[in-house]
């Protein structure tokens, strides 16, 4: 490996992620909902934990019809969360403590409570019409069917329904790729573009650190509204969305001059990191690191997100064979100089250890930990949690009430964070009712309770984040050597040529049955059982179904 493979120096190549969703982390005002002041209190969590950064999900002012991804002013914080002086506070503490802040941000859509389109739904001549994606009903047939119903095209929602609301008082459709309460800003239109950017001067300006871009990959609409194509696989137990193909709604090519645009932005400012929430196969998700080139010199620049969020391993069927695919191809589509990253869990998505067990959750945990690039955690993961059933009666989530039963209610992963072995498990005050139901088995799965068990998953993430940090070639150093031997996944992490740092081979049985691999020599450093730590290695080595090892080779 040439040293300038060995280039990751930026706090946010080198550094971990780590994911709040305000509601459920800590509550201080007693209505059962997280707050700002809630996620101050736990600063020091972060720190014992070892994570580098936080990521924030919104917490604006919105009438949170879909919990805060609902805007309605992108430069305050909602009074359900605190106060800007709260957020100051937060941010100013954060930074004291060496914790890097990073914000949520809504870009595709704005709440239909947002005074631009209070204004945009005014009248068809209002100057700010054309801020969101208006179009007329399509032409009346020969059958008599109410302008309301004529939705100008098929596009469709991805909550359920069309992507169309008609309003009644001006005669024409809004466009809203989530809920009618979310309608979709025009990107095309440069007003908007400079409000928006305006806006993210005024955290930049605070000292944020970056900002993770809500559903970057939807920005840009085909100008012509044209008809997605039908998805010949579409089931009907599928969400409504997936009765097309979005081709003509998602990734379009000028979204890539938009993401350029806002890194030419946050370039201005010193270390601000640009993540892009984008899902997308591999070869078209390595477009949005940007690939301009650079006309006087030819050199490749890259101009887009400094992260495009990899969801690749939560989409992947979790066999060795596939997850080493995907890490290779990975690996192999990245341009020149893109740094990779790596999410197991977020908000949207059932929880890593309800979908592949408690077992395979260490196993991950180690995975996602000693991949070359950066791992965003998800709040909880650390604690092994789990997703929490939800009755009808409960639901809380707009995607599970628009489409019940269709298994995409996003409830179960949000359910509050547990502190201690106290009522409430410290989440909020004792006589409150969280907004959502606390796991079963908080009482010893609480972060109080698992810091001080040897061989707790938080001590295990802990540990990882400890190794991660103290070793350069785990947070900066490449990799080589991904492939599965039979249910063993393996690679190894490799350090300078000049042999100054250490190199390590991970293996990490995705089976059910115990198996037996090679390995060079060495040592053992940390197994996902916290057992058998300083054992020396030499050939045949022994992984239990769900086990990971860490191994410092000679
Ligand atoms: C993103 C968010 C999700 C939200 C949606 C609409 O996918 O992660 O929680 O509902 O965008 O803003």
């Amino acid at each position: 490996m040439s040293d300038s493979e060995f280039r990751a120096t930026k706090w946010w190549q080198t550094g971990v992620i780590y994911q709040v969703y305000p509601r459920s982390f800590q509550d201080t005002g007693g209505d059962g909902v997280g707050d700002l002041r809630g996620i101050a209190a736990r600063l020091d969590y972060f720190v014992a934990l070892g994570v580098h950064a936080i990521w924030i999900s919104p917490f604006y002012p919105s009438p949170m019809a879909d919990f805060g991804y609902d805007v309605a002013d992108y430069c305050g914080v909602d009074p359900l969360f605190g106060t800007m002086d709260d957020f100051d506070a937060l941010l100013q503490a954060a930074h004291e403590k060496g914790l890097r802040v990073i914000l949520d941000f809504v870009p595709n859509h704005t709440s239909d409570q947002h005074p631009w389109f209070v204004e945009s739904r005014s009248s068809r001549t209002n100057a700010k019409r054309d801020w969101y994606l208006w179009r007329d009903a399509a032409p009346a047939g020969d059958d008599w069917v109410p302008a309301a119903q004529r939705m100008p095209n098929n596009w469709m929602s991805n909550f359920g329904g069309p992507a169309w609301t008609w309003d009644e008082a001006t005669q024409q459709f809004y466009l809203h790729s989530f809920l009618k309460q979310q309608p979709d800003l025009n990107w095309r239109n440069p007003a908007v573009q400079k409000a928006i950017f305006e806006a993210m001067c005024f955290w930049l300006d605070k000292g944020v650190d970056g900002f993770r871009m809500d559903v970057l990959w939807l920005l840009v609409k085909d100008q012509y509204f044209r008809n997605n194509p039908r998805n010949p696989e579409y089931q009907p137990w599928m969400q409504d969305i997936a009765q097309t193909l979005p081709q003509f709604t998602a990734d379009q090519p000028e979204t890539h001059l938009i993401v350029a645009e806002m890194r030419t932005l946050m370039d201005t400012y010193s270390d601000r990191v640009l993540i892009g929430e984008i899902y997308l196969p591999l070869p078209d998700l390595v477009k949005y690191y940007g690939n301009k080139v650079d006309a006087a010199d030819e050199t490749p620049v890259l101009n887009g997100a400094h992260l495009p969020f990899n969801f690749h391993l939560i989409q992947t069927e979790w066999k060795a064979e596939a997850i080493a695919r995907i890490i290779r191809e990975y690996e192999a589509a990245l341009p020149p100089g893109a740094w990779p990253n790596y999410v197991l869990g977020n908000h949207d998505q059932s929880r890593l250890a309800s979908r592949i067990g408690a077992k395979q959750a260490r196993a991950a945990a180690m995975l996602l930990l000693m991949l070359r690039g950066t791992p965003t955690l998800y709040y909880g993961d650390e604690l092994g949690m789990t997703d929490v059933p939800i009755a009808p009666d409960q639901v809380q989530d707009p995607a599970e009430k628009n489409e019940p039963g269709k298994g995409h209610g996003r409830d179960p992963e949000r359910s509050p964070m547990l502190w201690v072995d106290a009522p409430n498990a410290g989440f909020t005050t004792p006589d409150a009712k969280p907004w959502l139901p606390l796991m079963s088995g908080w009482e010893t799965a609480n972060a109080a309770s698992q810091s001080k068990d040897k061989k707790s998953m938080f001590t295990l993430y802990r540990s990882l984040l400890h190794l991660r940090r103290v070793h350069d070639t785990l947070h900066a150093g490449a990799i080589a050597d991904v492939r599965a031997e039979g249910d063993v996944l393996r690679f190894r992490r490799v350090g300078l040529e000049d042999g100054s740092s250490v190199d390590f081979q991970v293996l990490l049985n995705l089976g059910n049955d115990v198996a037996t691999v090679q390995c060079a020599k060495g040592t053992v450093i940390l197994t996902t059982l916290l057992d058998g730590v300083g054992a020396g290695v030499d050939g045949d080595i022994v992984v239990e179904a769900g086990e990971g090892i860490l191994i410092a080779l000679d």
